[in-house]
């Protein structure tokens, strides 16, 4: 990223403290609704909804089925705010605004991002309308020198050369497969590896094979910048994939994937997917001496 697409720290405290002036909530979890999966943001009780126009120096969300706003609310007695409605790259957003309301979150008080988003499946074992807890992810822009964290480094938020060995709470995954295996939906969850690509486009089909191959499990177009940067400035991590298809890895496959499907598999599974998070936010830092 150029200089000229950096976004100073006071941008992002002016925007906080908007937010803050404007709402007595003060939420200890974010969540990013992915494609189809705004109704997250739904169950909020107590709702406060602010537009993302409305909001001094956010971003605008261009996607069908992304509605642009952010939404506090309490979920299971527990302060939550809701971006229903992503930045994504292949909007022209430079990467800095795409993942804006990350660090927006953090000055807010924030300390644990679920991140969630509809991709595409490599793993063979994986069909449309599964689940997968993201493991890990392969951040190709990222691998290839498009980072939100490049540019001079924000002392305030976190360190020049960020570890990302161990981004995707460990913790918060095992009580997520717990939780599956109460609520008997324990079958059509994985854990897996999120790969983002830039997009607009589907994959190629040799792409495809490229990916699987690589050991992707889950492909998509979102994600990996809002982690990195949750990641840098000490924020807890948790994410989802919803499996809305899967990729195509065989020339003779006449099946091509359309986003409308993409949102029709959301909203069968929005049901089930939003359990698993209320239970989560539920149950999260219960009894648990090693959090502070
Ligand atoms: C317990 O606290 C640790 C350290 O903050 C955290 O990483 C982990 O996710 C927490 N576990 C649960 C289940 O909340």
């Amino acid at each position: 990223m150029h200089s000229k697409d950096q976004i100073s720290h006071d941008a992002y405290q002016q925007t906080a403290d908007w937010l803050l002036s404007q709402t007595k909530l003060r939420p200890q979890v974010a969540i990013i609704c992915g494609s189809g999966l705004g109704m997250l943001a739904d169950a909020l009780k107590c709702q406060e909804v602010f537009p993302y126009s409305d909001i001094p120096g956010f971003p605008q969300s261009t996607v069908h089925g992304h509605a642009g706003r952010l939404v506090f609310g309490e979920l299971k007695g527990k302060t939550c705010v809701c971006m229903q409605g992503r930045f994504h790259m292949y909007e022209g957003h430079s990467l800095c605004k795409t993942t804006f309301p990350v660090r927006v979150f953090k000055l807010l008080g924030v300390e644990t991002v679920i991140v969630t988003n509809a991709a595409g499946s490599l793993a063979d074992s994986f069909h449309a309308g599964d689940i997968m807890i993201i493991k890990d992810h392969v951040n190709f822009p990222g691998l290839s020198g498009l980072s939100p964290l490049s540019g001079a480094n924000d002392d305030k938020f976190g360190p020049r050369f960020p570890p990302m060995s161990s981004v995707y709470d460990r913790e918060l995954r095992r009580l997520v497969l717990d939780i599956a295996k109460q609520m008997g939906v324990a079958h059509f969850l994985h854990e897996g590896v999120y790969a983002m690509v830039g997009g607009p486009n589907f994959e190629t089909v040799a792409e495809a094979r490229l990916l699987h191959r690589l050991g992707v499990d889950a492909v998509g177009m979102s994600t990996a910048p809002e982690v990195l940067v949750a990641s840098h400035c000490g924020l807890r991590v948790f994410g989802l994939s919803l499996i809305t298809n899967k990729v195509v890895k065989s020339y003779d496959d006449s099946q091509s994937v359309k986003h409308d499907s993409v949102l029709e598999v959301a909203a069968l599974r929005s049901h089930t997917l939003l359990q698993l998070i209320s239970e989560l936010v539920s149950r999260m830092d219960e009894n648990n001496n090693t959090h502070t």
